[in-house]
């Protein structure tokens, strides 16, 4: 088993509040993470901003500031949205930091050395907002096909990198390496869109402005965004630095997450220059796609921007982290509607799981004083049918986290949540306890219980604080119960008393109220 993890963000554009789909990459990372960590593995999460380029400059101006104090404004900013949603993250790196502005001249002049840079004249369609050159046949209706507004046309004397010289060498890389590319028909796009039509070298300085680092050969050009904003997954681990300890023991990255508009860069640049810099390449590069509204992307201008602090504040950071990462699944796009959220608190956290908690905690209270009585073994087939089928979900659940495919993990614990309410109904305690069955009364009582540790276990990476309040409820305090290793076991909980009164996780929301509190928080 691996015994380190590590695992990147991209890093953020400091354009304005992150709206919840910005904030998805990051939960999912974060979530990923805490999976490691629940196996205990040595975890590092690396997230930061990227702070160059021609927009960032001009927004600085628009608002009278440099653009190193928007940029610190900004990062303070993205901090604060973390740590509201208890992103565990070990690093934040600012692509401003001298740490890394050093190193990406190195990288620069490496590239430069071993001859994969050449200076040429660039011109092309430029989206400003997007900072990408466009050809002509790129364009949508004469617009940018990212974000469909103005483009100009510009020319430059500017560095390029010879892409061509590994375009080979990068096909052989995919196809010898299945788990490179998740999911894997973004491989084939890559091949088909870019690589066989012939990759185009890429161009990787700028004189038009200055807001870059400076190449230090020919201090008149600014290094183009993507090979400095690409090294920071490098850098942070002080690559090329005096102290290389965290890139020896880190690097090649365990995971990198991107969002779906930024896969060609990630799929082909990225790897190119690391086989320019002789490293190994990331073990897995995770694209997922989008969350969109009904009506598109979101957009301030279309009135449809939702932001994570509005749902966190009045529905709390586990129901806001459960929606993101349960409708997004990974490969195809989520949708955000206030009316999907509100079911899928209703339904998924406060009839399933919030009720199964209650009813089971009141019958332990009623029919043994509180105290979890010991585990008899199966009484039954029942029982039987039970266990097993609790640890076949346990292991598709694992398969599915480790495929990354994380709404469908999730999936698989609300089938357990599912399959515990039925049991209730199977098993029928009232009559039990009626008819004095007190062995079976015993081990049904034992059974749900087990069930609930094993659930808060599992949602544990994705709802930290609701796992500690099941815990909590059913009175598991020693932390090895609540970890990986006696997930599977059956026989383990002795002296556990669940509290005296159960308190619901999660209360039922007036379905019509909160919908329009969500539309309304969409406008303003
Ligand atoms: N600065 C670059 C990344 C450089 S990485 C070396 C960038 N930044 S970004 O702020 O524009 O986007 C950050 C991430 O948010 C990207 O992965 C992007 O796909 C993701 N998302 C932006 N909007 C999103 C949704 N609506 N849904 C899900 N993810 C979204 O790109």
């Amino acid at each position: 088993m691996n015994n380190k993890f590590y695992i990147t963000t991209p890093i953020y554009y400091p354009s304005g509040r992150f709206h919840i789909g910005t904030a998805y990459t990051t939960v999912l990372a974060d979530s990923i993470k805490r999976y490691h960590n629940l196996k205990e593995e040595d975890t590092y999460l690396l997230t930061g901003t990227d702070e160059h380029g021609q927009k960032i400059q001009e927004k600085a101006k628009e608002l009278g500031e440099t653009p190193k104090e928007y940029v610190d404004k900004m990062a303070t900013m993205a901090k604060e949205l973390w740590a509201k949603m208890d992103i565990q993250y070990n690093d934040f790196i600012q692509t401003t930091e001298e740490r890394h502005e050093k190193i990406v001249q190195k990288i620069f002049d490496r590239f430069m050395e071993q001859g994969d840079i050449y200076k040429g004249e660039y011109e092309g369609w430029y989206c400003v907002p997007c900072e990408t050159y466009f050809t002509q046949t790129q364009l949508i209706d004469g617009k940018c096909p990212d974000c469909g507004r103005e483009v100009k046309l510009m020319k430059e004397e500017s560095y390029f990198f010879n892409m061509k010289k590994y375009a080979n060498r990068l096909l052989e890389y995919y196809n010898e390496h299945p788990n490179f590319i998740k999911p894997a028909f973004r491989k084939n796009e890559m091949i088909n869109n870019f690589i066989k039509p012939g990759l185009e070298d890429l161009c990787v300085t700028r004189t038009s402005f200055d807001w870059g680092i400076k190449v230090l050969k020919d201090p008149k050009h600014v290094i183009y965004v993507w090979v400095d904003a690409l090294s920071n997954y490098l850098t942070a681990l002080g690559y090329l630095s005096e102290d290389e300890t965290l890139f020896k023991k880190y690097w090649p990255a365990d995971l990198q997450i991107v969002g779906k508009d930024i896969a060609r860069f990630h799929l082909i640049y990225w790897p190119i220059f690391l086989m320019a810099l002789d490293l190994p390449l990331p073990k897995t590069i995770l694209v997922h796609n989008w969350i969109m509204m009904k009506d598109g992307k979101m957009s301030k201008s279309k009135g449809n921007v939702i932001y994570p602090e509005t749902l966190i504040e009045r529905y709390g950071l586990d129901a806001t982290r459960y929606f993101l990462l349960r409708e997004v699944p990974v490969m195809q796009d989520g949708f955000f509607s206030p009316e999907a959220f509100i079911e899928r608190y209703n339904f998924d956290l406060c009839n399933d799981l919030s009720n199964l908690l209650n009813r089971t905690v009141s019958m332990v209270n009623k029919y043994f004083e509180g105290k979890v009585p010991n585990y008899n073994g199966k009484q039954n087939q029942v029982d039987e049918e039970f266990e097993k089928f609790t640890i076949d979900q346990i292991e598709k659940f694992e398969k599915k986290v480790e495929d990354y495919e994380i709404a469908n993990a999730l999936q698989e614990i609300w089938t357990i949540i599912s399959r515990t309410n039925k049991y209730i109904d199977e098993t029928m305690p009232w009559l039990l306890a009626k008819e004095e069955n007190k062995e079976k009364l015993e081990s049904c009582m034992y059974h749900l219980i087990e069930s609930l540790r094993k659930i808060a276990i599992l949602i544990k990476p994705f709802m930290n604080d609701t796992a500690e309040n099941i815990f909590r409820q059913i009175g598991i305090k020693q932390e090895k119960l609540k970890g990986w290793k006696l997930l599977k076991q059956y026989d383990k909980l002795e002296d556990i008393y669940v509290i005296q009164k159960g308190e619901p996780i999660f209360m039922r929301l007036n379905a019509e109220e909160e919908i329009d509190f969500i539309k309304s928080a969409m406008k303003s």
